[in-house]
């Protein structure tokens, strides 16, 4: 949830802090601002919009500065207007601060401040940072920050300038992301890699309880509860600029799609570690799967494979395991916490609240060096490259296929499969790649089915065991960028209710591999199709084909037409897939 850049050096700070915006924009598009430093004045320029609304105008290119902070925002106190907007000062002018997250003592924070004479321009949790340290200053900018962050309680990446002190930028981290992108002369601060990534691959990353001073020719952290100076490594970003870019596609949501043969490669790159993995978990009784939407889904396919191997585990949506499930870990729990961003707040708190309770905890994680990775015993990356579109697509095909690769290990660990099998899966995996390409390249049909659907306002999507979760992942992505009502559910549910919302047209999109369970497909489709429903049929030999696959690996073909269906239901809908309303891309709050 909203993104922050900063940057100190000797280049034309507004620009940069632009471009960095735009790439972040994916944390939240509702509003946009920059503040400089020039001339021994913080200058705010901020607006509600989408950050090529809000900057690119004259009145804002005549901004000129060596250092400044930025935000692009997903509005969580206050609607999204200019006051509520980002970065917020102080009542003097003096300070000001972008901020990721939420204060959740806000309000006695303010009606505190309220007393003692300062004046509120902004219905935002943020607001109180700039004049907490407006109150606590005594001549040192740093002083003033980190006693103020001794204050606030609850999710912060901030950034924060001074006119006092303009040679240097304060930040700081709390259960929201923050790095530091290393430059030659030059610094850069950002929420995420691919906004430094044009300038610079050398990255620290911050861990909770950090701050640091950050001027042009040097990086100083610190831990906020000591004060003592501490040492993170330096990363080096993987991938090349282009991945985080559109590379001629409209949209990030097709050209990520259209990586999805890629994900499905980058993950089987990780066998050994899966391997190694898989030896660990054998040990433990239980084995639950975390995760939020889509990642959720793709938990959901590794109960059922486990289910496959006759190996029990449960999918537990973190929103709800923190609060509940939580309750039954101990020790002999082995917790598999799937996320793309690894910085969901409701994962990493499932997780660190099983950890703290003797669980073993495994990540299955898309960003490297992201919360989840530092709170798990063991990290298996899918390597999928940076997601940009808000709506998961290539993370979740590498999040099935590290998933299914470790099911097949922990199977063969527990001795649950033979090793023909084993290697006839894997060699067929192997081959997804191609049949994913042979899918996309029919790209043609599915834009054309999509065209015809365009005006629906509701679908159904039915599927049973392993793709009871391809269902929901494609009805989910149908809500997500089409905003049509989009209904999922195990074939075997529709006779107990969902088929009274069945008349005339309706659209069902049915998942029917060739399986056991093909000919109770093939009833639950009769029963929708007597109904007068328009059936969509997904698998071989179907209304949406797909190459011939062992079952098991079905999830991982069968969604890739849904995801190029849910695209094109978007654009034919005249919406930007990529900026969904209401949403952001890794959601860091609860
Ligand atoms: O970064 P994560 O994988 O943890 O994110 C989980 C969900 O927020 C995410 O999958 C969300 O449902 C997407 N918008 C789905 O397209």
């Amino acid at each position: 949830m909203c993104g922050i850049a900063g940057y100190i050096g000797d280049k034309n700070t507004p620009e940069i802090l632009v471009e960095m915006l735009k790439r972040l924009e994916y944390r939240g598009y509702d509003s946009a601002g920059i503040a400089c430093i020039s001339d021994n004045s913080v200058i705010v320029y901020k607006d509600r919009g989408v950050v090529s609304e809000v900057m690119d105008k004259p009145d804002r290119k005549q901004i000129h500065s060596k250092v400044g902070i930025a935000h692009t925002r997903w509005a969580t106190h206050g609607e999204p207007s200019k006051s509520n907007a980002h970065p917020h000062v102080d009542c003097t002018g003096s300070f000001v601060v972008a901020h990721n997250g939420i204060i959740e003592n806000y309000r006695d924070l303010k009606a505190e401040l309220i007393d003692k004479g300062h004046r509120f321009e902004s219905d935002t949790d943020t607001e109180v940072i700039p004049h907490l340290i407006e109150e606590l200053y005594a001549g040192s900018f740093e002083e003033a920050f980190r006693n103020s962050l001794d204050k606030l309680r609850g999710s912060f990446a901030i950034a924060a300038i001074s006119k006092n002190e303009p040679d240097r930028i304060l930040i700081a981290r709390k259960d929201s992301p923050l790095i530091v992108g290393l430059g030659d002369g030059e610094n850069f601060i950002a929420s995420d890699a691919p906004a430094v990534l044009p300038y610079t691959k050398k990255i620290l990353i911050l861990d909770d309880f950090d701050y640091g001073i950050v001027s042009k020719d040097q990086v100083i952290l610190k831990d906020i509860q000591t004060g003592n100076e501490i040492t993170r490594d330096i990363h080096e970003i993987q991938w090349d600029i282009t991945r985080a870019e559109k590379e001629g596609y409209p949209h990030f949501m097709l050209k990520e799609i259209f990586e999805e043969p890629t994900a499905v490669e980058d993950a089987m790159k990780t066998l050994h570690d899966v391997e190694y993995v898989a030896k660990k978990l054998k040990k433990y009784q239980r084995i639950y799967f975390l995760g939020c939407g889509t990642a959720s889904y793709a938990g959901l396919v590794g109960k059922y494979l486990l289910e496959r191997f006759s190996i029990p585990s449960e999918l537990v949506l973190s929103s709800e395991f923190r609060y509940s499930t939580v309750n039954t870990v101990d020790e002999n729990c082995a917790i598999i916490a799937v996320s793309q961003s690894g910085e969901t707040s409701d994962t990493l708190a499932s997780v660190k609240a099983a950890r703290n309770r003797g669980a073993y905890i495994l990540s299955i994680v898309n960003v490297v060096g992201s919360s989840l990775t530092r709170v798990s015993d063991n990290v298996i990356y899918t390597h999928s490259g940076p997601e940009i579109a808000v709506a998961s697509t290539k993370a979740y095909v590498g999040q099935l296929t590290s998933i299914t690769l470790l099911s097949i290990y922990l199977a063969k660990e527990l001795g649950r499969i033979q090793g023909d099998y084993l290697n006839e899966i894997i060699d067929d995996m192997h081959s997804l790649p191609d049949k994913i390409r042979q899918i996309l390249s029919r790209e043609d049909k599915i834009k054309e089915l999509a065209e015809i659907l365009s005006e629906k306002n509701i679908f159904l999507y039915i599927g049973r065991r392993l793709n009871y979760p391809t269902a929901l992942e494609g009805a989910l992505k149908i809500k997500e960028v089409s905003y049509v009502h989009a209904e999922a559910y195990p074939a075997g549910e529709l006779k107990h209710g969902p088929i009274a919302l069945l008349e005339a047209g309706v659209p069902v999109v049915a998942i029917n591999p060739n399986d056991d369970l093909m000919e109770k497909m093939d009833s639950n489709i009769q029963e929708a199709r007597s109904r007068n429903a328009t059936i969509i049929t997904v698998g071989e030999n179907c209304k949406i084909e797909t190459p011939v696959t062992d079952p098991m690996l079905s999830p991982i073909l069968y969604i890739v037409p849904l995801h190029l269906f849910a695209y094109h239901m978007a654009t034919s809908r005249g919406l930007n897939p990529d900026k969904p309303r209401n949403l952001a891309k890794s959601v860091t709050v609860e």
